[in-house]
């Protein structure tokens, strides 16, 4: 039991009896006719807000919707990026009077000054009982983060692989299980809000995020959508988390490839890929949603009133509180030209429908222009009144007048745990994309150079989001877990042999074609003796803009090595670990088997070496499209009929170490559903999962169905030898397409394909 649980009503009570002191004039009326309502649990969440909103000051409503990142709080108060112990005269110019702030945030590396769970809840605590002491009602404040691959920030925290990985999986039950882990530690942390998941749908490898969402496909973008919403909240908020459904919309697809740009999207860009995933999130329950940064359409989606209120609200009936992303009111007057002034863009953004704004480091920037908008009237008090009582709704839901304060040992039991679902989540991502038989390895006689700058890098196999924003840099914070070296050392039977070569040099030298050489020429003189060679590649972490690229390249300095591998004429196995497809056709071509790893998070290198040494065998898919040239980009297999598709790997690429052979794919429609089978069998010698995908793609006239789409996917394990008849029946419905103004199943002949067998269906 969480002995703050019992202290704390008390605790309430103390800090309205100050508040009376204080002069408080609300809490002595409410104390004088007893417990005023909105304190009373057993009164839904709506009943007490809507008790608790009419005793509020404007400057208290203005309050609730003003988000600060951590940081602000600590250190020097000129400087809101040191890293220090938390400062009290910057706490209370920001929860005091001046700002009553209602929310705080840790952005990317906003963490405190010893980086540890504990140290967290600690944190965490000290700001929960500061703001409340000065919160005219005892408020809450509501503190989020970015946990998008496990609580990322917390050195000691396990990270589960990023979400691009997940994709490829084909595993709801997973994600869910993910989410579930995820909203357990960071709750245990004295944090109520997770920033997660991307709904983003993957469309462009050059972007500086395409590690972030599930898929390219709509479907199962959503299905994992709704899974890590259901998740990360539970049947119960009180121990669960809220989540951020982000970016609401159009976010993944900017024109240029790079971060935060204009997206052009047609009306059915949007409805057909862009918002299932968000509607999914909606169904599923998510509390809230953060809008897309950039623009849509030349219109900044920060002051889109069309998305964010007649689309999010009337249209998909959102209902939770849309939060801003980063800096973004202030972004309409300097990055934007939409608004002259700061005033303009905050009436602009509360206007078109954002509820709580992620200043996120100048309090009264935000808390003295909104005052000043509504009493100008250029933001109505209704509109005040609407966003301040979902924000009010929220803090209810999630307990926090209950329970306000994390347990610290609560918090510490989460150093390490779940690191067998990890393990799991990773292996289940792998995704093999070449193999001429060299795997999977011989674990027992094993004689293996293992080499490449990503075969022994935890900052690498985390990527971005990972302790720091741009991942961990710090080389004094460096998550424990387990690197490919490790897992394979690990791995291997006691008569085996593992070498290690860098491969390439690091730090300074990286860039030195002297040093480059040197570091190759000793990795190729170590793989004499070894009978192959696992040769570790890919990027670098990164996060939004400062990843995006124009190349997609594997560094010049990979590509060389891993040439001057191939040319010993061992056989390599090239492990990418990378945040999007890279471009090295050639290296593929010489490889004697590759494994796509994704970003494959704190156990990532047990789960390649159970991939390698056969432990496990490869099941993951791609979820996108792998082009041979960054010329193809952007390219996703659903692109518009007649424009050509011929990359390097398809969407849902991925081999296995046994065989599935398909055969009587059968269709046909009843009712409002397809109904669908497949008999798969494997015929090989290893037990293996198996997913099957289903494609569909319209005959004849259309203008408005893709080249081709995913409709359904049905994943199986089968022993060698087994048979098994696949049900693959979907709605019709997931054959809609967005035709002026209406979202419509066409009539006509529709071609469905599974794994190269094909059907044709008609819809009348
Ligand atoms: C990102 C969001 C993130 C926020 C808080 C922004 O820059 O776009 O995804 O939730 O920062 O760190
Ligand atoms: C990120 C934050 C990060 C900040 C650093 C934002 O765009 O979302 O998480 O801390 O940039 O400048």
């Amino acid at each position: 039991m969480n002995p703050h649980r019992a202290v704390w009503p008390a605790l309430l009570a103390l800090l309205l009896a100050v508040a009376v002191v204080a002069g408080g004039g609300v809490a002595r009326e409410a104390s004088a006719q007893g417990t005023p309502a909105y304190l009373d649990p057993s009164l839904s969440p709506e009943e007490r807000a809507d008790d608790l909103l009419p005793r509020m000051s404007l400057a208290e409503k203005v309050g609730q919707m003003t988000q600060i990142n951590a940081t602000v709080l600590q250190g020097d108060p000129n400087n809101p990026w040191d890293r220090a112990e938390l400062n009290p005269a910057i706490m209370e110019d920001v929860f005091g009077p001046d700002n009553l702030t209602g929310s705080i945030l840790s952005g990317g590396g906003a963490t405190p000054l010893e980086n540890s769970p504990r140290a967290w809840a600690e944190m965490t605590n000290e700001i929960q009982e500061f703001a409340m002491a000065r919160q005219p009602h005892g408020i809450p404040i509501i503190y989020g983060i970015d946990a998008v691959h496990g609580h990322n920030n917390v050195l000691g925290a396990t990270m589960f692989p990023h979400q691009f990985g997940l994709g490829a999986a084909y595993d709801t039950g997973l994600a869910r299980e993910l989410a579930n882990a995820t909203a357990t530690d960071v709750r245990a942390t004295g944090i109520h809000w997770d920033f997660a998941p991307v709904a983003d749908i993957w469309r462009d490898l050059r972007w500086g995020r395409s590690y972030e969402p599930f898929s390219e496909a709509p479907l199962a973008a959503g299905d994992l959508v709704a899974a890590s919403v259901r998740g990360l909240e539970g049947n119960d908020l009180t121990t669960h988390v809220a989540s951020t459904t982000k970016h609401f919309t159009g976010y993944s697809a900017p024109d240029s490839g790079r971060d935060r740009e204009n997206a052009t999207l047609t009306e059915r860009e949007l409805w057909d890929e862009h918002l299932p995933s968000f509607i999914r999130g909606i169904r599923a329950g998510t509390q809230t949603i953060m809008a897309n940064s950039g623009p849509v359409n030349g219109e900044p989606v920060h002051a889109s009133h069309d998305l964010l209120t007649t689309l999010l609200r009337d249209r998909l009936g959102f209902e939770g509180v849309v939060i801003s992303d980063w800096e973004d009111i202030w972004k309409l007057v300097n990055v934007h030209h939409v608004a002259a002034n700061d005033d303009e863009a905050i009436a602009m953004a509360i206007n078109a429908g954002i509820d709580m704004s992620m200043v996120p480091l100048e309090a009264d920037r935000f808390t003295d222009g909104l005052t000043r908008v509504v009493n100008s009237g250029a933001v109505p008090m209704s509109r005040i009144n609407e966003a301040v009582r979902r924000i009010l709704i929220l803090k209810f839901r999630l307990g926090l007048f209950e329970q306000p304060l994390a347990d610290l040992d609560e918090a510490e039991d989460i150093e390490g745990a779940h690191m067998g679902l990890a393990r799991r989540a990773a292996a289940s991502t792998m995704t093999l994309l070449e193999n001429d038989g060299t795997l999977p390895l011989r674990r027992e006689r094993a004689n293996v150079l293992v080499t490449g700058p990503s075969a022994d890098s935890m900052p690498n196999q985390l990527g971005g989001w990972s302790i720091g924003w741009q991942g961990a840099t710090n080389p004094d914070e460096i998550p424990e877990g387990v690197t490919v070296r490790e897992g394979i050392e690990d791995a291997v039977g006691l008569n085996a042999r593992v070498r290690y070569a860098p491969g390439v040099p690091s730090g300074e030298d990286a860039e030195d074609p002297e040093a480059r050489t040197e570091a190759r020429e000793a990795a190729v003189r170590r793989s004499r003796g070894a009978d192959v060679i696992v040769a570790v590649v890919g990027e670098a972490p990164y996060a939004e803009t400062p990843g995006d690229t124009t190349t997609a390249a594997l560094p010049a300095g990979q590509a060389e090595l891993l040439d001057a591998l191939a040319a010993t004429g061992k056989p390599v196995v090239v492990v990418v670990i990378a945040g999007r497809p890279l471009m090295m056709g050639p290296q593929l071509d010489a490889a004697a088997a590759a494994l796509m790893a994704y970003l494959p998070g704190t156990q990532g290198g047990r789960a390649v070496a159970d991939v390698l040494f056969g432990r496990v065998n490869p099941s993951g898919r791609l979820s996108v499209t792998w082009p041979r040239s960054i010329a193809q980009a952007p390219l996703t297999h659903d692109r518009m009929p007649g424009e050509p598709y011929n990359p390097r790997y398809e969407f849902g690429h991925g081999l296995s170490y046994t065989r599935f052979d398909h055969s009587g794919f059968e269709a046909g429609t009843r009712g409002d559903d397809v109904r669908a089978s497949i008999r798969v069998t494997n015929s090989g010698r290893r037990a293996g999962k198996h997913t099957v995908l289903v494609f569909a793609s319209k005959r004849g006239a259309s203008g408005n169905f893709p080249a081709s789409r995913l409709v359904a996917y049905r994943s199986v394990w089968l022993q060698p030898g087994d048979r098994r008849t696949l049900n693959l029946s979907f709605p019709v419905r997931r054959l809609i397409v967005r035709d002026d103004g209406r979202s419509v199943v066409e009539e006509g002949r529709y071609r469905l394909t599974a794994e190269g067998e094909t059907t044709t269906i008609t819809i009348r």
